[in-house]
């Protein structure tokens, strides 16, 4: 019988990834099971990484056609070569996910290609994708499974022309009409991709206001800029169905308040309302584990499921972003060798890599004020920043949020150019529970886009000075 594993991790993704990496470390002798054929997980094969790619290439498409010509470059006639474009994206994800099979290698885990299912306390079978069977005994099991696009009621996903994110990373034409279904993260990205390439793009969403979970000032800017940059919102209203002509979609929807039906015509239909936990034939009844009414696993004390089983990323409570993945990985290894590990969940930054980015960390003015904080508001325009002036970027602004008695930052957002770089400063700031007037006092570099945070901070106390 083959050695017992301390570690068997279930799910490829970056919350696996790095708890295998964290184990082998840790000197943990630690198998990791993937069914896709590639490591990486959503994030880089159909997810984070992807997108970039494409938003990083659009960008440019977008900047050579109109940006160019005020910076003083004559470019000529600019044309889109969208094969060249996914090509160079796929090879993105290529040398992404091999690296990290790479350090797989490097950290002495057994990489497994199969589908694996708990079949017991401390067994874990897998159905190998080279068609044999095998069980791995496991003195740990991590459940990493992820999480995957939720769909709608009358709506039939092809992924050729009503997709999800899988689907919309690899569209084969640019769609003259497109219409995306939820004006979320995944919404406003992707459509930014279409709309730079060409495509006239209309968002759909069912609430009242872009981006849930943003702070309302952030959202409401962020979406006249998105205005002016072409896309069209229709919030407020609920996506009943899409039919499939010929060669049309015909997108049903009525007022989320109610009222008449409206049909909109499209090419191409994104849906992206959302993500669910992915755990379907996983056996975690076999342990005693149980989920929400939304799929999500319960655990204990973070992480724990029963003995010697854990779950972390998606497909646990907490947001569903990669890089809290990554640190409920490593903290659930750090658990298991004995060691201390915990994952804030109040400190996750978030960013929407649109063009300008959004980011925010911590709490917004409307959770402040829904919880009775008090707290003072330190603001500050791109504008009024000279690096931002001298780069013709000058749309948006920072936001520093303190606590009104204690000067402790409980928040920070952000919409511009760089902001989902620029957001790091704050969440070490407040990983350090630091004062506003801390970040007010420390020098930054002149001229920079950090300023504009500086500046915002000292605006809490009211003596910001370059305005
Ligand atoms: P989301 O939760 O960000 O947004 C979904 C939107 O769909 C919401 O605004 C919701 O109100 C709306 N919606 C729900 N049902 C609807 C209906 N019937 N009709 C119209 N609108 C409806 O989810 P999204 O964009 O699908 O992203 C999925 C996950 O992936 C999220 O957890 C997101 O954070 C993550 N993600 C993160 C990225 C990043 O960090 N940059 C990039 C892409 C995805």
């Amino acid at each position: 019988m083959a050695d017992t594993y301390d570690v068997v991790i279930i799910g490829g993704g970056p919350g696996g990834y790095n708890c295998a990496i964290r184990a082998g470390q840790l000197g943990l002798k630690t198998a990791i099971i993937e069914k896709r054929g590639t490591l990486g997980g959503t994030c880089l094969n159909v997810g984070c990484i992807p997108s970039k790619a494409l938003l990083h290439a659009s960008e440019l498409f977008e900047a050579a056609q109109t940006n160019f010509a005020d910076l003083g470059i004559k470019t000529g006639k600019v044309d889109l070569d969208l094969k060249q474009m996914m090509k160079q994206k796929d090879e993105a994800v290529k040398g992404l996910t091999q690296g990290v099979e790479f350090l797989m290698k490097k950290n002495k885990v057994d990489y497994i290609k199969g589908f694996g299912k708990i079949a017991g306390k401390g067994k874990v079978e897998v159905d190998g994708a080279d068609g044999k069977s095998q069980t791995l005994e496991a003195r740990n099991i991590v459940i990493a499974t992820g999480s995957e696009p939720s769909t709608l009621p009358n709506i039939e996903i092809d992924e050729e022309r009503i997709v999800t994110n899988t689907g919309a990373i690899a569209l084969k034409d640019v769609p003259k009409k497109l219409i995306l279904i939820g004006a979320g993260v995944i919404g406003l990205e992707l459509g930014s991709v279409w709309s730079r390439l060409g495509a006239e793009v209309t968002v759909v969403e069912y609430l009242d206001r872009i981006m849930p979970g943003a702070d309302n000032e952030v959202a409401k800017e962020s979406q006249r800029i998105f205005k002016k940059q072409g896309l069209d919102f229709r919030l407020g209203q609920k996506v009943t169905g899409v039919e499939k002509l010929k060669s049309k979609l015909k997108l049903f929807m009525e007022p989320a308040k109610g009222g008449d039906e409206e049909v909109l015509e499209a090419d191409a239909v994104i849906v992206a309302v959302g993500r669910r936990p992915y755990t379907e034939g996983l056996g975690l009844e076999n342990v005693g584990g149980k989920t929400d009414k939304r799929g999500v696993i319960e655990t204990q004390d973070h992480f724990k499921v029963a003995d010697g089983v854990w779950a972390i990323g998606d497909c646990i409570a907490g947001p569903m972003l990669a890089h809290k993945a990554e640190d409920d990985g490593a903290a659930v290894a750090e658990l298991i060798a004995g060691k201390a590990g915990h994952v804030d969940y109040d400190l996750v930054p978030s960013v929407v890599y649109t063009n300008p980015e959004i980011a925010w960390v911590g709490k917004t003015e409307e959770q402040l004020k829904e919880a009775g904080i008090e707290y003072k508001k330190g603001k500050f325009p791109f504008q009024a920043n000279s690096r931002a002036r001298t780069n013709h970027e000058t749309l948006g602004f920072v936001k520093v949020l303190a606590d009104a008695k204690t000067d402790r930052i409980l928040g920070a957002h952000m919409v511009g150019v760089g902001v989902g770089e620029m957001i790091h400063e704050i969440c070490v700031a407040m990983e350090f529970g630091a004062a506003s007037e801390d970040v007010a006092r420390t020098c930054h570099a002149h001229p920079t886009l950090s300023e504009a945070i500086r500046q915002a901070a000292m605006g809490v106390e009211g003596w910001t000075m370059q305005m």
